[in-house]
């Protein structure tokens, strides 16, 4: 059953592949890159326009820096624009991540009642395979993984851990779905296991500086495939409402 959702699934994302090259290709040199709006206020002005339309693109940072609300607001952003979305969590409870959601006002409930937006807790000591049943079922064009370090806990070995990462991501990308995948840093790099940077077409890293009595936040672009990007720590802040960069 699940074995034909998914080739049903990857059926679909080919069609919509063909049919998008063709509308892309206007005439030989020109090549649209269709993107995918942020939600992040200001960050879209630094990547031509958003993430690029089916790729996959790493939140990371220490914890704390932001990269649950960050996901988050990439998820409202979609339901706003009747974008449907499925967050994987295998760190905070469902319960958790919706009332994280709320303080920002992102009601994310309302959007689960209407089919558009589910929240699927994983047990990383038990399986880490996706259900791609309920990520089709649903539409789904945004999904997040929050976090991927958790899997090296149950995967010692680095060459299978890519493999691993590189299949899920393989078979979310075929069906045209764009997912943000987050991964704590400890120390140097961009990953708690050093090779989630390797796999993801973009790479956002989140930081927070104490200055004095408080600490300053910020974001950085390091890289966005296909993507001339706007290089530069820039610092952030957390309103009411989302995360906006500041400059
Ligand atoms: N309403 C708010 N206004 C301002 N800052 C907030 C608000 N809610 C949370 N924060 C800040 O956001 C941070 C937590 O963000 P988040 O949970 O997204 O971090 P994280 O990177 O996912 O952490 P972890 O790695 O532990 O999961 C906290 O440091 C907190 O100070
Ligand atoms: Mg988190």
């Amino acid at each position: 059953m699940v074995a034909k959702v998914e080739e049903e699934g990857k059926k679909i994302a080919a069609r919509k592949k063909t049919e998008k090259s063709s509308k892309n290709k206007t005439h030989q040199n020109s090549y649209k890159v269709e993107r995918v709006k942020t939600g992040i206020f200001g960050l879209d002005k630094l990547t031509q326009g958003g993430f690029v339309e089916g790729s996959s693109v790493l939140v990371s940072g220490e914890t704390g820096t932001g990269k649950t609300i960050f996901c988050l607001q990439y998820l409202w952003e979609g339901l706003k624009n009747d974008e449907p979305g499925v967050y994987i969590t295998l760190e905070e409870s469902a319960e958790e991540i919706k009332k994280d959601a709320l303080v920002f006002g992102w009601d994310f409930e309302k959007y689960e009642k209407e089919g558009k937006f589910k929240i699927i807790e994983k047990n990383v000591f038990e399986d880490i395979n996706l259900e791609f049943f309920e990520i089709d079922e649903l539409k789904a064009k945004r999904v997040v993984i929050d976090s991927v370090s958790l899997f090296s806990l149950v995967i010692e070995d680095k060459a299978s851990m890519r493999n691993k990462l590189k299949e899920l991501i393989k078979s979310l990308k075929e069906r045209g779905i764009t997912v943000l995948l987050t991964s704590e840093i400890v120390g140097e790099g961009f990953s708690r296991l050093g090779v989630e940077e390797f796999l993801a077409d973009g790479i956002i890293v989140l930081k927070s500086i104490p200055m004095g009595k408080t600490n300053q936040r910020t974001l950085e672009v390091r890289k966005i495939r296909r993507t001339k990007i706007s290089e530069g720590i820039h610092n952030i802040e957390f309103y009411k409402n989302g995360i906006k960069v500041l400059d």
